[in-house]
């Protein structure tokens, strides 16, 4: 079992008769990219906001490098790097200016590690030029390297390519991915499925306020199963059959049957038993996206 390095347990937030968040039990493990996927106004957003102790939970508690998070006590908050949406910048400083600007705020942030953290989100090149002229994924990552300087150990990012082209999002995807690699904790929110699969090691699927999924990415896919698709004769007659299975859920378009929850050996099996033997056989295996919308429907 891996090191738990952001816990929260029941967390929970009303805004009035509002439940944004219901009980809200996640684990991120140390050196992981963990996604926290949901619609929009599912409560990512509130959630990241207790945790970084900038909203009071209505209830639950949090537990961050294994110490409570409070309004009274979040001393962990320290080791934690965060970024909200697009990243705060001076537009007429250059990349450097402004990390130099952020760097005021925090101790033992010298010039070597601003030359890292430039190095790190590739815009050494790019260092002495000013901002207002950054294509937005340039300001993403500039964003992202300020978030670094202090040498947190979770980094917290709620909706990192939001506005961004795909070359943009491609960007910083690598280096979401880096980061994981040189050990540090990614705790990103989204509701791209395709952006999460591709970067998450696990995820937590947050609808109306309350987790409906967590866990890796793969496992999450094999336990929503699959689908198999018949070509038959008589569509509707093995659509009565395969409906006699145990679990099975049998749908009918134009000359193919389709039926979840059972094996295709076991419905190829039962159908020519019957007499109808398919012409093809296809097994689609669910993607994240219609786990997804299973999940949050
Ligand atoms: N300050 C607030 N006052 C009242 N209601 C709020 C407040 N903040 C959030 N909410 C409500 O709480 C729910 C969750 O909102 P939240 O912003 O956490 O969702 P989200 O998952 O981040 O959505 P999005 O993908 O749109 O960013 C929504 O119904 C929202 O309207
Ligand atoms: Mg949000």
């Amino acid at each position: 079992m891996n090191k738990i390095i952001l816990q929260t347990d029941d967390l929970s937030k009303n805004f009035g008769s509002v439940t944004a968040v219901q009980s809200v039990n996640l684990r991120v493990q140390q050196g992981e990219v963990f996604g926290f996927l949901g619609p929009n106004g599912a409560g990512k957003t509130t959630t990241i906001g207790m945790v970084l102790g900038l909203i009071h939970p209505s209830a639950g508690r949090i537990t961050l490098l294994n110490q409570p998070v409070t309004p009274h006590q979040n001393a962990a908050l320290q080791q934690v790097g965060s970024l909200i949406g697009a990243p705060s910048l001076v537009p007429y400083l250059t990349a450097r200016e402004n990390l130099q600007l952020v760097a005021r705020l925090h101790k033992g942030v010298d010039n070597g590690r601003i030359n890292e953290i430039l190095e790190m989100v590739g815009l050494t090149a790019a260092a002495e030029r000013k901002v207002q002229g950054f294509s937005t994924g340039m300001k993403q990552r500039l964003g992202l390297g300020a978030a670094l300087l202090h040498r947190p150990s979770l980094i917290i990012l709620d909706e990192p390519t939001n506005g961004l082209d795909p070359a943009g999002m491609r960007e910083v995807r690598t280096l979401i991915r880096q980061l994981a690699d040189d050990g540090i904790t990614v705790f990103l929110s989204s509701h791209l499925l395709h952006e999460v699969e591709q970067v998450c090691d696990r995820i937590a699927v947050i609808r109306q306020g309350q987790i409906v999924a967590q866990g890796a990415v793969a496992d999450l896919l094999s336990q929503s199963g699959q689908s198999v698709r018949l070509k038959v004769k008589n569509p509707t007659k093995a659509g009565e059959l395969l409906a006699q299975l145990p679990q099975a859920e049998v749908a009918t378009n134009g000359a193919y049957v389709q039926v979840s929850g059972v094996e295709s050996e076991t419905a190829v099996a039962h159908l020519t038993q019957n007499g109808i033997i398919p012409s093809e056989v296809t097994v689609q295996k669910s993607d994240l996206e219609s786990l997804f919308l299973e999940l949050t429907k």
